[in-house]
């Protein structure tokens, strides 16, 4: 028997991402690759990239330059780029990096067998295509990873929204749902594994327009009723959202399935109609609370999750205090805020950028109320009986550490709980960052 080769991926960005690089590891499985947690004894290193902010391209060259002296030490070793920055500039790469052996793009890694094979026989394959087919199809099955209670599950790739400063619809490509034979199949074999929690994902994961088992096209809202039904999976999320897609089924669906977890996240951006009609997001701070106010309606302990972008072009101060007043009027569990980076090809890269230091102060005012917020909300938990899925033991002797329905981190002391058990748990006291609780 040949000794396996060995693998080492590390992914940036999001949790496509994320769940793209466990199917490369799979599809290299099926060479002959097994994982390993170091680039050190690796003989494949792929970097599976994002492009989503400044300096992507940058962040790559210079890990290249630290993983270059692994190449020094041992000859036979290949590194790729893959993920959105391989899929924006590629063959750029390639000519500026000899150290690059190969570059794969999002959509075309279930032919990464064959350009392994190639780079084997010397040659450079770039391949960034948006093929046809559906890759997940043509993946070839390695032997899957073990894994805990939760997965991440692609529903729903690409974008067809064109906001003026995102890079997806260029990076990933138009959108395209895969059926819902293939997610139901999937959703399947993960709970046989011991998964009990999923998350749905795509870029525009509530826009899911698959074929259903009937033939016909099936909203989000019918794909989750679907898979409320497989036996043994208990949690059900999705993200990421836009508010346009919020559809009544699917507002209907917060109130009727248990399964669906009470957490949404539904990024809108800014608070002010100025600024979203100029990131072309087609709807307006009104429409996004009214729609919170709907979902709120049918579950009251709805936990909502954001993301902002602060200085975009032409944002002023009564634009920046409109978003401050948006936030203030939500109360978000959690959020993410980032400084407005031009991005090339995109629409708004054309226009003037604000002075970072206005960018800096509007970030750390709009994260300094995010996480005032995100700590009442902790606070607000403390008394209140939550179901836990535990993952995994926590740092201290005897604890266990799990996920509650709104994805708080919740610390158990207990005896006798053991991962992928799901328990009632009374909160006793809020942390910086999780909760503490008691088993009842
Ligand atoms: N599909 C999702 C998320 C896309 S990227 C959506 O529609 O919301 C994740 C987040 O990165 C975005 O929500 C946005 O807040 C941020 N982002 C995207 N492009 C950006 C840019 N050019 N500059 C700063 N932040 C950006
Ligand atoms: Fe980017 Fe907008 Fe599409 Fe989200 S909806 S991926 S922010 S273009
Ligand atoms: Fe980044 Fe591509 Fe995801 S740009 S955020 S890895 S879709």
């Amino acid at each position: 028997m040949t000794t396996p080769r060995k693998l080492f991926i590390k992914t940036y960005g999001c949790q496509m991402n994320v769940y793209d690089s466990e199917r490369m590891a799979e599809a290299l499985g099926a060479s002959g690759y097994e994982a390993t947690q170091t680039p050190d004894d690796a003989d494949m290193i792929l970097l599976n990239t994002c492009h989503i902010r400044e300096k992507a391209a940058e962040k790559v060259y210079s890990e290249l330059g630290r993983l270059k002296p692994l190449k020094d030490v041992n000859p036979d070793l290949k590194i790729g780029i893959a993920g959105c920055v391989a899929q924006a500039e590629g063959a750029e790469i390639m000519r500026r990096a000899p150290v690059v052996d190969l570059v794969v793009g999002p959509q075309t890694y279930h032919r990464l067998p064959a350009m392994e094979a190639a780079v084997r026989a010397g040659e450079r394959p770039v391949d960034t295509e948006f093929p046809a087919e559906d890759k997940f199809e043509h993946l070839p099955k390695g032997p899957r990873a073990g894994r805990g209670s939760s997965a991440f599950l692609t529903v729903q790739e690409g974008c067809d929204k064109f906001c003026a400063f995102c890079v997806v619809p260029y990076t990933r490509g138009a959108e395209v749902s895969r059926p819902a034979e293939r997610i139901l199949r999937e959703a399947r074999d993960l709970v046989s594994r011991g998964v009990r929690d999923i998350t749905l994902l795509g870029q525009n994961v509530n826009g899911y327009h698959g074929e259903g088992l009937d033939g016909r096209d099936w909203s989000l809202a019918r794909l989750v009723r679907a898979l409320a039904e497989v036996d043994g999976l208990w949690r059900i999320r999705y993200t990421t959202s836009h508010p346009n897609d919020m559809t009544d089924d699917l507002i209907a669906a917060h109130g009727e399935i248990a399964q669906l977890m009470p957490y949404l996240h539904l990024p809108v951006q800014s608070g002010s109609d100025k600024v979203l009609a100029a990131m072309n997001r087609k709807h307006t701070a009104a429409m996004y609370l009214e729609l919170l106010a709907r979902l709120r309606a049918v579950r009251p302990d709805m936990a909502i999750s954001g993301d902002f972008i602060v200085g975009f072009p032409g944002e002023d101060d009564v634009d920046f205090e409109a978003t401050m007043a948006l936030v203030r009027a939500v109360g978000y569990h959690s959020a993410f805020s980032f400084k407005y980076s031009a991005r090339p090809g995109t629409p708004a890269a054309e226009r003037a950028v604000l002075p970072d230091a206005i960018m800096t102060e509007r970030l750390h005012a709009l994260q300094a109320l995010i996480t005032q917020q995100q700590r009442a909300v902790q606070e607000s938990m403390v008394g209140r009986e939550v179901s836990v899925l535990f993952e995994k033991s926590g740092r201290m002797e005897g604890q266990m550490v799990g996920k509650s329905e709104y994805l708080h981190a919740v610390h158990v002391t207990a005896a006798g709980i053991s991962p992928g058990e799901m328990r009632r748990v009374r909160i006793t006291e809020s942390m910086t960052n999780s909760l503490n609780g008691i088993l009842i």
